[in-house]
């Protein structure tokens, strides 16, 4: 494996502070292959993953040509939970996520006798980077008495230290039923998405202080500036962000929670607080209506920031193609680790089919 391009300093003060324009720097991108060369390199892919018993997983933040490439072969495009779910119930020998590093991690510790192969395994994400094992280790030890509660944008020692994983799609029902059996809460890493959580459910959370980098940027100030210029739009906003532009939402949700909303609501305009590749589906769903991005660059930006994640976008059809055609980007996941890790994620998956949560697992895509 390559050095990684993109490291942290766990020893440096501001790793949890990864800034945005920092990360995207760092995060290599793909050639953008031409509209010439697309054709004949999507044919070659779609053949390579049937000869290759590969499904292809992919998140709604990657580049459109992968989410219908997925579509398009039996795969999937969609949230964590589903992404963890599809990957799990799939026959396929060869799970290829296109996506961040915690979810190819994810479908290995699900699947330890599949091969997972990522475009890109320096594709990582700042929550992640901000919560080292050995730190989080020592903050779970100073408090026995609490109930690990981890997102699943967290890497797999991680996942291993704790007693439930949870997506932002189920965290508030996992979160709130543990509060009804009376548990106090260690919560991991997300800071915005631990607070929206405490606020809904009124649980007692201790919180690790991790942000990510995409959704700290939206800003209050120029999305009410927003609302008052598209006094008709509904406001769709992810929970990693800020409280005070959840505050703003009509609705709150996990990526695949927004979309549905975008394509219930009768409304014809929305502002989307979350990752502009979401817009794809969004718009492929309901092409005559108006989808805006909610502001980021506005007074107080530490970047010229852009609403769309340097590590996601590190996918692309060529190093997709690439790591077919070589078999090399494999995840692997030490095996006592996996062995612990999956008892976290298994516990969410059979919460989520015992509570009938909707996802969109083999046979109900
Ligand atoms: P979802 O599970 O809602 O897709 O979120 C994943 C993520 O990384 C959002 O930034
Ligand atoms: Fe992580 Fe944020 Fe990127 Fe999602 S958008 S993968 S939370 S850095």
């Amino acid at each position: 494996m390559s050095e990684p391009t993109f490291a942290v300093d766990y020893d440096h003060p501001d790793a949890a502070q990864t800034s945005c324009s920092t990360a995207r720097a760092w995060a290599k991108q793909p050639r953008e292959p031409s509209a010439a060369e697309k054709p004949a390199l999507i044919e070659h892919i779609k053949r390579m993953l049937i000869e290759q018993n590969a499904v292809l997983v992919a998140h709604y933040y990657v580049h459109p040509d992968l989410q219908d490439l997925a579509e398009a072969t039996g795969g999937i495009v969609s949230d964590s939970l589903d992404m963890a779910n599809f990957g799990h119930q799939h026959p396929a020998k060869t799970v290829v996520v296109a996506g961040v590093r915690f979810m190819g991690e994810t479908a290995k510790i699900l699947n330890p006798e599949k091969r997972v192969l990522m475009p890109d395994l320096d594709a990582n994400c700042s929550l992640d980077l901000g919560c080292p094992s050995d730190e989080f280790n020592a903050f779970c030890d100073a408090h026995p008495d609490h109930t690990v509660v981890v997102y699943a944008n967290t890497s797999a020692a991680v996942k291993a230290r704790a007693d439930w994983m949870v997506t932002s799609s189920i965290a508030l029902p996992i979160v709130k039923h543990l509060k009804e059996q009376g548990k106090k809460i260690l919560w991991a890493p997300d800071r915005h998405l631990g607070n929206y959580i405490q606020q809904q459910t009124g649980a007692e959370m201790l919180m690790w202080q991790g942000a990510c980098i995409v959704h700290d940027e939206f800003k209050t100030d120029e999305l009410k500036a927003l609302k008052a210029l598209h006094p008709h739009a509904k406001v769709l906003v992810h929970p990693e962000s800020p409280a005070a532009v959840i505050a703003l939402a009509d609705v709150v949700g996990s990526t695949t929670q927004i979309i549905k909303a975008s394509q219930t609501l009768s409304n014809q305009e929305f502002i989307v607080a979350t990752d502009n590749g979401i817009l794809h589906k969004m718009r492929t769903l309901s092409p005559y209506k108006k989808f805006i991005e909610a502001p980021t660059a506005g007074s107080g930006a530490n970047c010229k920031s852009c609403a769309h994640c340097p590590w996601m976008a590190m996918n692309g059809l060529l190093n997709l193609a690439q790591v077919l055609e070589s078999g090399t980007n494999e995840i692997h996941v030490d095996a006592e680790i996996g062995k612990r890790a999956v008892l976290p994620i298994q516990r969410m998956l059979d919460f989520a089919k015992q509570i009938k949560l909707p996802t969109r697992g083999i046979g109900n895509a």
